[in-house]
């Protein structure tokens, strides 16, 4: 079975590239879940502060990488991959603090490079990402907190441009709400800033967890990550540092809630339970069973599982990112589900792709009231977002029928060798041309 990314590398060649499911089950075997998206993106992000040569362990191959990677490039860093999942990134002397349009328009997550360029380079110029199938994404609370550490902004020409020519000055930071990539830019320039920074109501995410502690190894000095203030003493320089990316907590669901759907035993290796409790606690009412198993997690169902209400909430309420998942799960559920979505107002939009399955569906605002239904009917669908697309294939699991996704180069953004790790489970599933 090919993987959804043949060659690893190349967007373009399979941007058109459907993926056909058919119903399966039960799944069975074990898979390994890779390095999260969400920290590996600013990991790499946070070299820039640093010259020398920094190593990457457990690196998944997405799409998403390979734009940060296009995006260091672009500055003048050095970054080439020393096996399948590592990657090694030089940051030489003089680097272009800029991030241009075509790649923060592939990926929003560029924005990430604001903090740290300002930090080290004292300027920055990054084109400003526009909104996206969620709705809107401001980014006016990294902008804030970047001001309130000295910074001064102009906007032009769709570029926010940034200077701090006599380096930035640490201060208590109180973010409006615990925004991830606000409290990740905050951080990174934070660890620069002189004296000390404060970052209140910050994002607890494991991934903000995983950012600190490269920066530590970097030479930084930064505290309670994870917890709702985080502190950080400023240091004069940073030096490279190796990491191992933290185990994917949005893959490890989508495997689980594939299994959810089809029924079956399959061990997810590595997944880590301990970053997934809410999850966890709500797929274990719906009828689940889920035990850590050496060093990772093993996920069972077998029979119908039972609609609950779920709300989406910052880390560690259950994730915006599992909701598309959750939704999937609802659909051929016994009973019904009220999903209310309380991060991105548009997060709702593959619903109709769902209905187009037979799926019982009707939002209204930011809630979702799914009614389960015993089976959908596979359909033609289109994936709207990463999330969204995985969520359909999970679909599709429990519809009578093939149901063919198109849009599955979102999927690649953030999934790596997913139809592999599903036909090794199990799932009947190719890809299109
Ligand atoms: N927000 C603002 N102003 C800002 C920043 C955020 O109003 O300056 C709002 C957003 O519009 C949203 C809420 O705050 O309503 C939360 O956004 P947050 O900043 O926390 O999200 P993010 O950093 O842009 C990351 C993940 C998303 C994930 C969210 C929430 C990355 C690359 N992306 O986005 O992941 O949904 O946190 O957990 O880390 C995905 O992986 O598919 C994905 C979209």
């Amino acid at each position: 079975m090919p993987p959804l990314v043949p060659e690893h590398t190349d967007a373009h060649t399979w941007a058109v590239q459907r993926v056909k499911v058919e119903p399966s089950g039960p799944l069975e075997g074990r898979l390994r879940v890779g390095g999260a998206k969400n920290s590996v993106l600013k990991l790499m992000a946070a070299t820039v502060m640093a010259r020398g040569t920094h190593v990457l362990r457990n690196v998944p191959r997405i799409t998403d990488v390979d734009c940060m990677v296009d995006l260091l490039g672009s500055m003048g860093l050095e970054v080439t991959w020393l096996d399948a999942s590592t990657l090694s990134i030089t940051r030489p002397d003089v680097i272009t603090p800029e991030a241009p349009y075509e790649l923060v328009e592939r990926m929003r997550a560029s924005i990430v490079v604001l903090g740290p360029l300002l930090a080290v380079e004292g300027r920055a110029r990054v084109a400003l990402p526009g909104g996206d199938d969620f709705g809107p994404r401001p980014i006016d609370m990294h902008v804030s907190a970047l001001e309130d550490l000295g910074g001064r902004f102009t906007t032009s020409h769709g570029f926010v441009e940034a200077a701090a020519p006599d380096g930035l000055v640490g201060t208590r930071l109180l973010l409006e709400f615990p925004s991830v990539g606000a409290t990740e830019n905050a951080m990174m320039a934070g660890v620069l800033a002189s004296g000390t920074t404060t970052i209140d109501n910050a994002a607890r995410e494991p991934e903000i967890a995983d950012l600190a502690a490269f920066l530590n190894a970097m030479g930084a000095v930064v505290h309670g990550a994870g917890t709702p203030t985080i502190t950080i003493e400023g240091v004069e320089e940073l030096r490279p540092a190796t990491h191992t990316v933290v185990p994917d907590r949005i893959e490890a669901a989508t495997y689980l809630a594939a299994v959810g759907v089809a029924g079956g035993a399959v061990t997810l290796e590595g997944a880590r339970a301990d970053h997934m409790e809410m999850l966890l606690a709500k797929v274990v009412d719906m009828g689940m069973e889920v035990e850590a198993d050496d060093g990772g997690l093993r996920v069972c169902s077998a029979t119908r599982l039972r609609a609950v209400d779920v709300a989406t909430l910052p880390y560690p309420g259950v994730a915006t990112d599992y909701k598309p998942l959750v939704v999937a799960m609802l659909t051929t559920a016994e009973g019904v589900g009220i999903v209310t979505e309380n991060l991105f107002a548009g997060r709702f939009r593959y619903v109709d792709e769902l209905v187009r399955m037979g799926a019982d569906i009707r939002t209204e605002g930011h809630h979702a009231v799914v009614r389960g239904r015993p089976r959908l009917s596979g359909a033609p669908v289109r994936a709207p977002d990463i999330r969204a697309g995985a969520a359909l294939v999970v679909a599709a699991l429990g519809a009578d029928g093939a149901t063919v996704v198109a849009g599955a180069d979102h999927i690649a953004r953030g999934y790596e060798d997913f139809v592999a790790k599903l036909a090794g489970i199990g799932v009947e599933v190719t890809v299109l041309d």
